[in-house]
């Protein structure tokens, strides 16, 4: 019994220790730890992260901005610190958690669709609510210096790739909706990047999907400028997948970056709700991963 005990104790002990390792960090966690039991030694209690903010701070709600039927923008009074890539929860006390990327750190703002309970609640979110924000979570981006960074989105995808074009000057934005009235915060990309423009039915821009005008887009480019292209896709899964596809048509897989809304609960790489189809986990290894992992 006792020893069972101990088990116990050393499985959440462990489990502990993973909570913020990336996938890879995971790995070499385990391959120290291994090493520390044949040596006696105690190398791998220094990879584990004590850092990992847990806490939620309050946030109130200065403006509810419904910006199409189905999404709007919520700014908040404060700024986060939140990196380029990264995401947050959300708390509504009484109402649940949810993760989002942040639209912009500084003020803290978000864009949300209403898909259910939670974000039907906050399109009608008063101003002067108090919230509260639990992280950042996830990994920054990282493109190398020079790259020339495309990003892709459809809906609220805009959201988690604005604030990447905005910290990394050679950016282009490719945005596309079915519709005009489906797109928004576009004079607000505009200040910060060149912005492609599609609409399904041709009501705004080029006429089809944002994939085929990416196509036209990279089929006119040099080689020499395809390789120094870096893509971050965000946006429904079938946009995604479909933006990886004409992608990979010009570039390789280390050059193209995607987030998908994998079900994510702990936000810190315990649960393994977040698990893409390669086993990494969006919370900690993404939400931005290389492209053969959503495809
Ligand atoms: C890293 C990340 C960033 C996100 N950024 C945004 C954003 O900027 N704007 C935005 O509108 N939405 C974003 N989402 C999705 C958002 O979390 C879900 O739309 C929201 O949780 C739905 O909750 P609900 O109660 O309204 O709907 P529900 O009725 O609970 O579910 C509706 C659908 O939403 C999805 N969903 C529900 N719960 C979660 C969850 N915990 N994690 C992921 N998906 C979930 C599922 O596909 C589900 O079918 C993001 C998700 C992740 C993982
Ligand atoms: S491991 Fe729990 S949400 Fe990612």
């Amino acid at each position: 019994m006792r020893a069972f005990r101990d088990a116990g104790a050393d499985i959440v002990g462990v489990g502990s220790a993973l909570i913020g390792l990336t996938t890879d960090e995971m790995g070499e966690y385990f391959r120290t730890l291994e090493r520390d039991m044949a040596q006696g030694s105690n190398v791998a209690e220094q990879m584990i992260r004590y850092d990992v903010d847990m806490q939620f701070r309050p946030v109130i709600l200065v403006s509810n901005e419904r910006v199409t039927d189905d999404i709007c923008i919520l700014t908040f009074d404060r700024k986060v610190d939140l990196q380029a890539g990264e995401f947050v929860f959300l708390w509504i006390p009484g109402l649940g958690e949810k993760p989002f990327s942040a639209l912009a750190d500084d003020p803290f703002s978000l864009a949300v669709i209403d898909v259910g309970l939670f974000t039907h609640e906050l399109m009608s979110l008063q101003p002067g609510t108090e919230a509260y924000v639990r992280g950042p979570h996830g990994t920054p981006v990282a493109p190398p210096a020079g790259a020339k960074i495309i990003t892709v989105s459809g809906g609220t995808g805009l959201a988690a790739v604005y604030q990447l074009a905005r910290d990394f000057p050679n950016s282009e934005i490719f945005t596309g909706a079915r519709t005009a009235e489906r797109l928004y915060f576009l004079d607000e990309c505009r200040k910060i990047a060149p912005v492609h423009v599609s609409t399904d039915d041709g009501s705004e821009g080029f006429h089809g999907f944002v994939t085929e005008l990416l196509r036209e887009y990279l089929q006119q480019l040099l080689p020499a400028e395809r390789k120094n292209l870096i893509f971050y896709n965000c946006g429904p899964s079938p946009m995604v997948r479909a933006a990886v596809a004409v992608e990979r048509e010009f570039c390789g897989d280390d050059q193209i970056f995607s987030a998908i809304d994998y079900l994510t609960k702990c936000g810190v790489g315990l649960c393994g709700a977040c698990a893409a189809p390669d086993g990494r986990r969006i919370c900690v290894d993404g939400p931005f991963m290389d492209g053969a992992s959503v495809v």
